[in-house]
Protein backbone atom coordinates (compact mmCIF):
# COMPACT_ATOMS: atom_id res chain seq x y z
CA UNK A 1 0.00 0.00 0.00
CA UNK A 2 1.39 3.37 -0.79
CA UNK A 3 2.21 5.36 2.06
CA UNK A 4 0.28 8.51 3.26
CA UNK A 5 3.56 10.73 1.89
CA UNK A 6 4.37 10.09 -1.44
CA UNK A 7 7.20 7.73 -1.92
CA UNK A 8 9.22 9.70 -3.69
CA UNK A 9 12.32 10.00 -1.74
CA UNK A 10 14.41 7.05 -0.25
CA UNK A 11 14.61 9.03 3.35
CA UNK A 12 17.26 7.92 6.23
CA UNK A 13 15.73 6.53 9.56
CA UNK A 14 16.41 9.77 11.66
CA UNK A 15 14.03 12.38 12.40
CA UNK A 16 15.27 15.54 14.15
CA UNK A 17 13.20 17.02 16.37
CA UNK A 18 15.29 19.98 17.29
CA UNK A 19 18.41 22.32 15.70
CA UNK A 20 20.89 24.42 17.30
CA UNK A 21 23.51 26.42 15.17
CA UNK A 22 25.77 23.36 13.74
CA UNK A 23 23.72 20.82 15.61
CA UNK A 24 21.01 18.79 14.83
CA UNK A 25 19.03 16.66 17.62
CA UNK A 26 17.41 13.83 16.67
CA UNK A 27 14.35 12.19 18.54
CA UNK A 28 16.15 9.67 20.41
CA UNK A 29 18.75 12.37 21.99
CA UNK A 30 21.42 11.76 19.79
CA UNK A 31 23.34 15.04 18.32
CA UNK A 32 24.50 14.82 15.04
CA UNK A 33 26.79 17.61 13.46
CA UNK A 34 25.06 18.39 10.54
CA UNK A 35 27.23 19.36 7.62
CA UNK A 36 24.40 19.13 5.14
CA UNK A 37 22.54 22.10 6.36
CA UNK A 38 19.58 20.75 4.92
CA UNK A 39 20.95 20.88 1.30
CA UNK A 40 22.76 24.02 1.64
CA UNK A 41 19.90 25.91 2.82
CA UNK A 42 20.38 26.03 6.80
CA UNK A 43 23.57 29.27 5.59
CA UNK A 44 23.54 30.35 9.42
CA UNK A 45 23.04 27.39 10.99
CA UNK A 46 19.70 26.41 12.83
CA UNK A 47 17.59 28.81 15.25
CA UNK A 48 20.09 31.91 14.69
CA UNK A 49 18.23 33.90 16.76
CA UNK A 50 18.67 36.98 14.79
CA UNK A 51 16.53 34.73 12.37
CA UNK A 52 14.20 33.47 14.77
CA UNK A 53 13.31 37.24 16.13
CA UNK A 54 13.13 38.29 12.34
CA UNK A 55 10.27 35.71 11.85
CA UNK A 56 8.54 35.36 14.83
CA UNK A 57 8.24 39.39 15.17
CA UNK A 58 7.01 39.34 11.56
CA UNK A 59 4.75 36.16 12.43
CA UNK A 60 3.05 38.40 15.15
CA UNK A 61 2.54 40.97 12.64
CA UNK A 62 1.57 40.30 9.72
CA UNK A 63 1.48 37.13 7.88
CA UNK A 64 0.39 37.62 4.59
CA UNK A 65 -1.30 40.24 2.04
CA UNK A 66 -0.83 39.16 -1.55
CA UNK A 67 1.53 40.99 -4.32
CA UNK A 68 -2.16 43.39 -4.57
CA UNK A 69 -0.13 45.57 -2.59
CA UNK A 70 3.04 46.90 -1.43
CA UNK A 71 4.99 44.35 1.38
CA UNK A 72 7.36 46.36 3.00
CA UNK A 73 10.44 43.60 3.77
CA UNK A 74 9.91 42.69 0.19
CA UNK A 75 10.85 45.98 -1.18
CA UNK A 76 13.55 46.50 1.65
CA UNK A 77 15.28 42.53 0.32
CA UNK A 78 15.15 43.80 -3.21
CA UNK A 79 17.02 46.77 -2.12
CA UNK A 80 20.00 44.86 -0.22
CA UNK A 81 20.24 42.61 -2.76
CA UNK A 82 20.22 45.48 -5.56
CA UNK A 83 22.84 46.82 -3.14
CA UNK A 84 25.20 44.08 -3.03
CA UNK A 85 25.07 42.70 -6.56
CA UNK A 86 25.07 43.39 -10.39
CA UNK A 87 20.78 43.40 -10.10
CA UNK A 88 19.12 46.54 -11.39
CA UNK A 89 16.39 44.72 -10.22
CA UNK A 90 14.41 41.44 -8.35
CA UNK A 91 11.91 39.30 -8.26
CA UNK A 92 11.20 36.56 -5.24
CA UNK A 93 9.77 33.18 -5.42
CA UNK A 94 9.18 30.35 -2.90
CA UNK A 95 11.91 28.12 -4.31
CA UNK A 96 14.67 27.63 -6.69
CA UNK A 97 12.54 25.89 -9.26
CA UNK A 98 10.53 28.57 -9.72
CA UNK A 99 13.65 30.96 -9.74
CA UNK A 100 14.32 28.72 -12.83
CA UNK A 101 11.20 28.84 -14.65
CA UNK A 102 10.90 32.92 -14.51
CA UNK A 103 14.65 32.83 -15.60
CA UNK A 104 13.47 30.90 -18.69
CA UNK A 105 10.50 33.08 -19.22
CA UNK A 106 12.57 36.33 -19.00
CA UNK A 107 15.29 35.66 -21.36
CA UNK A 108 12.69 34.59 -23.77
CA UNK A 109 10.68 37.53 -23.30
CA UNK A 110 13.93 39.66 -23.89
CA UNK A 111 14.54 38.62 -27.47
CA UNK A 112 10.57 38.76 -28.11
CA UNK A 113 10.15 41.86 -27.16
CA UNK A 114 13.73 42.96 -28.98
CA UNK A 115 11.57 41.77 -32.29
CA UNK A 116 13.94 38.15 -32.54
CA UNK A 117 11.34 36.10 -30.94
CA UNK A 118 12.94 33.04 -32.86
CA UNK A 119 15.49 33.76 -30.23
CA UNK A 120 13.88 30.56 -27.68
CA UNK A 121 17.17 28.14 -27.21
CA UNK A 122 18.99 28.12 -24.01
CA UNK A 123 22.15 26.08 -23.48
CA UNK A 124 22.84 23.53 -20.32
CA UNK A 125 25.02 21.48 -19.41
CA UNK A 126 26.09 17.96 -18.21
CA UNK A 127 25.40 17.37 -14.72
CA UNK A 128 23.67 20.50 -14.06
CA UNK A 129 20.78 20.49 -11.70
CA UNK A 130 17.80 23.76 -11.68
CA UNK A 131 14.90 22.06 -10.12
CA UNK A 132 12.24 19.44 -10.90
CA UNK A 133 9.71 21.18 -12.59
CA UNK A 134 8.76 20.80 -16.61
CA UNK A 135 11.39 23.83 -17.17
CA UNK A 136 14.09 22.33 -14.73
CA UNK A 137 13.77 18.97 -15.84
CA UNK A 138 14.23 19.88 -19.58
CA UNK A 139 16.69 22.51 -18.55
CA UNK A 140 18.78 19.61 -16.65
CA UNK A 141 17.68 16.62 -19.25
CA UNK A 142 19.38 13.82 -17.69
CA UNK A 143 17.46 10.72 -18.46
CA UNK A 144 17.01 9.99 -14.74
CA UNK A 145 14.82 13.21 -14.09
CA UNK A 146 12.90 13.13 -17.50
CA UNK A 147 12.34 9.67 -17.99
CA UNK A 148 8.58 9.14 -18.21
CA UNK A 149 7.45 12.94 -18.04
CA UNK A 150 7.22 14.39 -21.36
CA UNK A 151 6.42 15.63 -23.92
CA UNK A 152 9.35 17.93 -22.63
CA UNK A 153 9.12 21.86 -22.73
CA UNK A 154 11.02 22.33 -25.58
CA UNK A 155 14.26 24.92 -26.26
CA UNK A 156 16.88 23.23 -24.22
CA UNK A 157 20.35 22.10 -26.08
CA UNK A 158 22.49 20.29 -24.06
CA UNK A 159 26.38 20.30 -23.78
CA UNK A 160 29.20 18.54 -22.06
CA UNK A 161 30.05 20.43 -19.01
CA UNK A 162 33.30 22.32 -19.98
CA UNK A 163 33.62 21.94 -23.57
CA UNK A 164 34.90 25.19 -25.08
CA UNK A 165 34.28 24.23 -28.83
CA UNK A 166 30.89 22.62 -28.59
CA UNK A 167 29.69 26.06 -26.60
CA UNK A 168 30.73 28.12 -29.46
CA UNK A 169 29.24 25.97 -32.32
CA UNK A 170 25.83 25.63 -30.16
CA UNK A 171 25.30 29.55 -30.07
CA UNK A 172 22.77 30.18 -33.34
CA UNK A 173 20.38 32.61 -34.50
CA UNK A 174 17.66 30.90 -32.46
CA UNK A 175 19.49 30.98 -28.88
CA UNK A 176 18.48 33.28 -25.93
CA UNK A 177 20.54 32.41 -23.18
CA UNK A 178 23.46 30.15 -21.49
CA UNK A 179 22.78 29.13 -18.36
CA UNK A 180 25.26 27.34 -15.93
CA UNK A 181 25.70 26.64 -12.31
CA UNK A 182 29.04 28.71 -11.36
CA UNK A 183 29.78 25.71 -9.03
CA UNK A 184 27.67 22.20 -9.85
CA UNK A 185 25.97 20.92 -6.47
CA UNK A 186 23.65 17.97 -7.44
CA UNK A 187 26.27 17.01 -10.00
CA UNK A 188 28.99 16.62 -7.57
CA UNK A 189 30.71 19.80 -6.71
CA UNK A 190 32.13 20.65 -10.22
CA UNK A 191 33.21 24.48 -9.99
CA UNK A 192 33.58 26.28 -13.27
CA UNK A 193 36.98 27.33 -13.50
CA UNK A 194 37.12 31.46 -13.15
CA UNK A 195 38.72 31.66 -16.69
CA UNK A 196 35.52 29.77 -18.44
CA UNK A 197 33.52 31.66 -16.41
CA UNK A 198 35.18 35.18 -18.05
CA UNK A 199 35.24 32.97 -21.45
CA UNK A 200 31.61 32.61 -21.24
CA UNK A 201 30.53 36.12 -19.78
CA UNK A 202 32.85 37.14 -23.13
CA UNK A 203 31.23 34.59 -25.30
CA UNK A 204 27.94 35.70 -24.42
CA UNK A 205 28.37 39.24 -25.19
CA UNK A 206 30.07 38.67 -28.53
CA UNK A 207 27.12 37.04 -29.94
CA UNK A 208 24.56 39.19 -28.61
CA UNK A 209 22.75 36.48 -25.89
CA UNK A 210 22.26 36.40 -22.00
CA UNK A 211 23.62 34.83 -19.11
CA UNK A 212 21.73 33.16 -16.60
CA UNK A 213 23.77 31.46 -13.85
CA UNK A 214 22.15 28.93 -11.18
CA UNK A 215 23.25 30.24 -7.72
CA UNK A 216 20.73 28.68 -6.07
CA UNK A 217 23.27 25.98 -4.04
CA UNK A 218 26.34 27.89 -4.91
CA UNK A 219 25.18 31.09 -4.03
CA UNK A 220 25.10 33.92 -0.39
CA UNK A 221 28.65 33.27 0.53
CA UNK A 222 28.56 29.73 0.11
CA UNK A 223 31.76 30.09 -1.41
CA UNK A 224 33.29 33.16 0.18
CA UNK A 225 32.12 35.70 -1.94
CA UNK A 226 28.26 36.77 -1.89
CA UNK A 227 27.85 35.11 -4.90
CA UNK A 228 29.75 32.75 -6.64
CA UNK A 229 30.66 34.67 -9.66
CA UNK A 230 32.20 37.61 -8.07
CA UNK A 231 35.45 35.16 -7.52
CA UNK A 232 35.17 35.10 -11.90
CA UNK A 233 35.21 39.35 -11.89
CA UNK A 234 32.25 38.75 -14.23
CA UNK A 235 27.95 39.50 -13.75
CA UNK A 236 25.35 37.54 -15.33
CA UNK A 237 22.19 39.46 -16.85
CA UNK A 238 19.87 36.58 -15.09
CA UNK A 239 20.64 34.97 -11.31
CA UNK A 240 18.58 32.73 -9.90
CA UNK A 241 19.11 32.25 -6.02
CA UNK A 242 17.18 30.87 -3.14
CA UNK A 243 18.83 28.32 -0.47
CA UNK A 244 20.32 30.20 1.81
CA UNK A 245 18.80 33.59 1.33
CA UNK A 246 15.73 32.24 3.74
CA UNK A 247 18.19 30.29 6.03
CA UNK A 248 15.38 27.97 6.12
CA UNK A 249 12.60 29.84 5.45
CA UNK A 250 11.09 28.88 1.70
CA UNK A 251 12.48 31.79 -0.22
CA UNK A 252 13.93 32.74 -3.44
CA UNK A 253 14.67 35.17 -6.05
CA UNK A 254 15.85 36.58 -9.80
CA UNK A 255 18.27 39.15 -9.97
CA UNK A 256 18.51 40.59 -12.99
CA UNK A 257 19.71 43.79 -14.64
CA UNK A 258 17.29 45.99 -16.13
CA UNK A 259 18.12 45.92 -20.18
CA UNK A 260 17.44 41.73 -19.33
CA UNK A 261 14.25 42.09 -16.95
CA UNK A 262 12.96 44.66 -19.83
CA UNK A 263 9.94 42.44 -20.66
CA UNK A 264 8.61 41.79 -17.50
CA UNK A 265 6.10 44.59 -17.37
CA UNK A 266 2.93 44.55 -15.18
CA UNK A 267 0.98 41.35 -15.68
CA UNK A 268 3.75 39.17 -17.27
CA UNK A 269 4.57 37.13 -14.04
CA UNK A 270 3.63 36.66 -10.86
CA UNK A 271 2.88 34.47 -7.49
CA UNK A 272 0.91 33.85 -4.59
CA UNK A 273 3.58 33.95 -2.05
CA UNK A 274 6.36 35.03 -3.68
CA UNK A 275 8.02 37.53 -1.59
CA UNK A 276 5.94 37.42 1.35
CA UNK A 277 6.08 39.47 4.74
CA UNK A 278 7.66 36.46 6.86
CA UNK A 279 10.27 34.89 3.69
CA UNK A 280 11.62 38.58 3.68
CA UNK A 281 11.78 39.71 6.65
CA UNK A 282 13.98 36.10 6.98
CA UNK A 283 15.52 37.18 3.81
CA UNK A 284 16.26 40.35 5.49
CA UNK A 285 17.91 39.37 8.70
CA UNK A 286 20.07 36.81 6.76
CA UNK A 287 21.18 39.70 4.35
CA UNK A 288 22.67 41.31 7.49
CA UNK A 289 24.87 39.09 8.24
CA UNK A 290 26.16 37.30 5.00
CA UNK A 291 27.25 40.53 3.31
CA UNK A 292 29.22 41.77 6.10
CA UNK A 293 32.72 41.83 4.52
CA UNK A 294 34.07 40.19 8.01
CA UNK A 295 31.51 37.74 7.97
CA UNK A 296 32.56 36.59 4.38
CA UNK A 297 36.06 36.85 4.93
CA UNK A 298 35.36 34.50 8.36
CA UNK A 299 34.03 31.90 5.69
CA UNK A 300 36.83 32.07 3.48
CA UNK A 301 39.02 31.50 6.52
CA UNK A 302 36.99 28.09 7.95
CA UNK A 303 36.99 27.17 4.43
CA UNK A 304 40.69 27.29 4.41
CA UNK A 305 40.81 25.46 7.47
CA UNK A 306 38.21 22.55 6.82
CA UNK A 307 39.71 21.67 3.36
CA UNK A 308 43.39 21.67 4.81
CA UNK A 309 41.99 18.98 7.22
CA UNK A 310 39.63 17.03 4.46
CA UNK A 311 43.77 16.87 2.56
CA UNK A 312 44.62 15.26 5.34
CA UNK A 313 41.42 13.09 5.66
CA UNK A 314 41.95 11.81 1.88
CA UNK A 315 45.31 11.18 2.57
CA UNK A 316 44.81 9.05 5.73
CA UNK A 317 41.85 6.67 3.75
CA UNK A 318 43.10 6.32 0.00
CA UNK A 319 40.66 2.97 0.41
CA UNK A 320 37.56 5.19 0.54
CA UNK A 321 38.92 8.73 -0.29
CA UNK A 322 39.89 10.22 -3.69
CA UNK A 323 40.20 14.01 -3.46
CA UNK A 324 38.65 17.07 -2.02
CA UNK A 325 37.19 19.60 -4.48
CA UNK A 326 34.95 22.57 -3.94
CA UNK A 327 34.71 26.30 -3.60
CA UNK A 328 34.53 27.68 0.11
CA UNK A 329 32.01 25.73 2.50
CA UNK A 330 30.83 23.98 -0.64
CA UNK A 331 32.97 20.75 -0.88
CA UNK A 332 32.76 17.60 -2.18
CA UNK A 333 34.59 14.27 -1.32
CA UNK A 334 35.14 12.42 -4.26
CA UNK A 335 35.05 8.75 -2.99
CA UNK A 336 36.24 5.72 -4.28
CA UNK A 337 32.86 3.57 -2.15
CA UNK A 338 29.73 4.36 -3.37
CA UNK A 339 28.97 7.83 -1.80
CA UNK A 340 25.67 6.52 -0.02
CA UNK A 341 27.93 3.93 1.90
CA UNK A 342 29.53 7.13 3.47
CA UNK A 343 26.95 8.79 3.90
CA UNK A 344 25.17 6.05 6.04
CA UNK A 345 28.75 5.80 8.19
CA UNK A 346 28.44 9.03 8.99
CA UNK A 347 25.33 8.63 10.58
CA UNK A 348 26.97 6.12 12.60
CA UNK A 349 29.16 8.55 14.13
CA UNK A 350 26.44 11.28 13.76
CA UNK A 351 27.54 13.19 11.19
CA UNK A 352 25.16 14.54 8.28
CA UNK A 353 26.71 14.80 4.81
CA UNK A 354 24.73 14.48 1.97
CA UNK A 355 25.52 12.68 -1.72
CA UNK A 356 25.49 13.54 -5.01
CA UNK A 357 26.28 12.53 -8.41
CA UNK A 358 30.03 11.68 -9.75
CA UNK A 359 30.20 9.78 -6.66
CA UNK A 360 30.75 12.89 -4.42
CA UNK A 361 29.77 13.30 -0.85
CA UNK A 362 29.08 16.90 -0.26
CA UNK A 363 30.33 18.98 2.83
CA UNK A 364 28.03 22.01 3.03
CA UNK A 365 27.77 23.22 6.62
CA UNK A 366 26.58 25.95 8.04
CA UNK A 367 28.74 29.14 7.16
CA UNK A 368 29.01 29.87 11.19
CA UNK A 369 30.60 26.90 11.98
CA UNK A 370 33.39 27.36 14.73
CA UNK A 371 36.45 25.75 14.39
CA UNK A 372 36.22 23.50 17.00
CA UNK A 373 33.24 21.85 14.81
CA UNK A 374 35.25 21.84 12.17
CA UNK A 375 37.77 19.63 13.99
CA UNK A 376 34.89 17.66 15.71
CA UNK A 377 33.01 17.32 11.90
CA UNK A 378 36.46 15.79 10.81
CA UNK A 379 37.41 13.26 13.61
CA UNK A 380 33.86 12.23 12.68
CA UNK A 381 34.09 11.78 9.09
CA UNK A 382 37.46 10.04 9.97
CA UNK A 383 35.42 7.52 12.29
CA UNK A 384 32.95 6.97 9.39
CA UNK A 385 35.83 6.12 6.42
CA UNK A 386 37.67 3.82 9.05
CA UNK A 387 35.02 1.86 9.66
CA UNK A 388 34.02 1.31 5.98
CA UNK A 389 37.48 0.80 5.30
CA UNK A 390 37.29 -1.67 7.60
CA UNK A 391 34.45 -3.70 6.16
C1 LIG B 1 21.53 24.62 -8.55
C2 LIG B 1 20.09 24.38 -8.18
N1 LIG B 1 19.13 24.95 -8.91
C3 LIG B 1 17.81 24.78 -8.63
C4 LIG B 1 17.42 24.00 -7.56
C5 LIG B 1 15.97 23.83 -7.25
O1 LIG B 1 15.69 24.52 -6.08
P1 LIG B 1 14.40 24.14 -5.18
O2 LIG B 1 14.60 22.74 -4.71
O3 LIG B 1 14.40 25.17 -4.11
O4 LIG B 1 13.21 24.27 -6.05
C6 LIG B 1 18.40 23.39 -6.77
C7 LIG B 1 18.01 22.52 -5.66
O5 LIG B 1 18.76 21.70 -5.20
C8 LIG B 1 19.76 23.58 -7.10
O6 LIG B 1 20.73 23.00 -6.37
Amino acid sequence: MISSVLPTYTRAPLSFVKGEGTWLIEADGRRFLDLGAGIAVNALGHAHPALTRALTDQAGALWHTSNLYQIPQQQALADKLVEHTFADTVFFTNSGTEACELAVKMARKYFHDKGQPERVEIITFDGSFHGRSSAGIAAAGSEKMTKGFGPLLPGFVHLAFGDHEALNAAITDTTCAVLVEPVQGEGGIRPLPDACLKGLRDLCDEKGILMILDEVQCGVGRTGKLFAHEWAGVTPDIMMVAKGIGGGFPLGAVLATEEAASGMTAGTHGSTYGGNPLGCAVGCAVMDIVADPDFLAEVNRKAGLLRQKLEGLVASHPDVLEEVRGSGLMLGLKCKVAPADLVAAGYGVEVITVPAADNVVRLLPPLNITDEEIAEAVSRLDRAAGALAAS
